[in-house]
């Protein structure tokens, strides 16, 4: 089985606060931001953005480069859905004009529903050889204002075109996955935003790792010395400093480990956590931003949803992988979001939809191909901003 990632690209919206300006605001010192938590800056999702748009986005810049009509599931993984009923992929399905010979399915467990979608999407390729699948992860991570998990904030999208014969990582098979269930995070559907015991969160987190971590040791009698690089599912990046320390007893090891991972974080370190995507957002930078070539190179990744669930499985960096990247776009999102300063993140966050069905239109804010312009009768609508 010759089964992975094809292509990879993600997307986030065109606004930003930068954690030192909030730290100032919460009267904190800023490097509890920076190094305890080892984030800069998070993404900010303006009104006319959500995860349908965020999606559509991200997978729009792959479309270019596959046939659309061999495309026969749409996976979209999130956990910040925006309908009990309809999945926010039907959305995406018309936004990008997709076949009408395309499966549709949302999926939700926190944020591991991603790498379910990416297997579930290997084993439909494994039954039908030439068909595509396109899997959107999709999350805004949101939690009350001045409390502990507010600056572990961010949205973004990350999209994967999963095939045979892929040109970025071939999946391996073997892979170790639990499941418990705990209550270290969790939204209820009368919230926006969640609620979390964040020190127990990371406690579990780390016990998932531990565990996963030893299943995969014995299938595949791989040590840690084994895996070239690690991508971690990271709700900050300072988890991952964390993660490694677990992984790697020698401090030494750990050490030359981190810097070799850095790249990886790049981008989750200013786009904030992604829920679904924060783990393909870590490949992603990894895959965009090593300046070492890393073609043959094992990648282990581990995936947490909590609740939870947890995986860990590995992948092997294909040859030419290089010229299928979409780096100067994904370097470009980035560099021209815009700074917002504090009152305006508490506009974007207070900023709410009518509930009673009438006409509203949403005001024009972000830059995306696809922005969320409006409601009608109970029902949103979208459009398409460029052609
Ligand atoms: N300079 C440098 N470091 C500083 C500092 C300073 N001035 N002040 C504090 N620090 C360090 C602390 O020593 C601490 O380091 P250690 O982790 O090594 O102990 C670190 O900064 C954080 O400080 P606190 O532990 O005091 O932070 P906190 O309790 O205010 O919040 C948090 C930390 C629990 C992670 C919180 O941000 C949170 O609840 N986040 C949301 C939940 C979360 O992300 N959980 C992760 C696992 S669950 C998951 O992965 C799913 C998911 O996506 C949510």
């Amino acid at each position: 089985m010759n089964i992975g990632i094809d292509l990879i690209s993600f997307y986030t919206p065109p606004f930003f606060l930068s954690l030192t300006d909030l730290a100032a605001q919460r009267k904190i010192s800023a490097e509890k931001y920076t190094i305890g938590i080892g984030q800069d800056e998070m993404s900010i999702l303006p009104p006319d953005e959500d995860v349908v748009t965020m999606g559509a986005n991200a997978a729009q810049s792959l479309l270019d480069k596959v046939d659309k009509t061999q495309i026969k599931a749409l996976i979209f993984a999130t956990e910040s859905g925006v309908d009990q009923s309809k999945s926010a992929g039907m959305f995406v399905h018309r936004l990008l004009g997709l076949s009408k010979e395309c499966r549709v399915i949302e999926m939700k467990q926190a944020c591991y529903s991603g790498t379910f979608s990416l297997h579930s999407a290997m084993g439909l390729i494994s039954l039908q050889k030439n068909a595509k699948v396109l899997v959107i992860n999709s999350d805004v991570a949101r939690y009350d204002l001045n409390s502990p998990g507010e600056p572990t904030q961010g949205c973004g999208a990350v999209a994967l075109i999963v095939s045979n014969n892929p040109r970025l990582l071939k999946v391996e098979s073997e892979s170790a996955y639990i499941s418990e269930d705990v209550m270290d995070f969790w939204r209820p559907n009368y919230r926006s935003s969640a609620i979390v015991d964040g020190q127990y969160s990371t406690k579990i987190y780390l016990k998932a790792l531990n565990e996963c971590w030893k299943k995969y040791g014995e299938l595949t009698k791989r040590l840690p010395e084994h895996v070239h690089h690690f991508c971690f599912h990271l709700p900050f990046t300072r988890m991952a400093e964390k993660a490694l320390k677990q992984l790697f007893r020698c401090k030494e090891e750990f050490q030359s480990r981190f810097i070799k991972s850095s790249p990886g974080f790049r981008y989750n370190r200013v786009v904030g956590n992604s829920y679904t995507a924060s783990l393909y957002l870590n490949l992603c930078s990894l895959l965009d931003c090593s300046a070492e070539n890393l073609e043959g190179h094992r990648v282990g990744l581990f995936s947490y949803g909590s609740g939870f669930v947890a995986e860990f499985f590995s992948g092997v960096i294909q040859a030419g992988y290089g010229s299928h990247l979409l780096k100067d776009l994904h370097s470009r999102l980035i560099s021209q979001r815009k700074k917002i300063s504090y009152r305006e993140y508490l506009e974007f966050y207070h900023y709410a939809l009518p509930e009673q069905g009438e006409v509203f239109n949403v005001p024009h804010f972000t830059n995306g191909h696809f922005r969320f312009s409006g409601l009608d009768n109970h029902k949103r609508l979208y459009e398409k901003t460029v052609s």
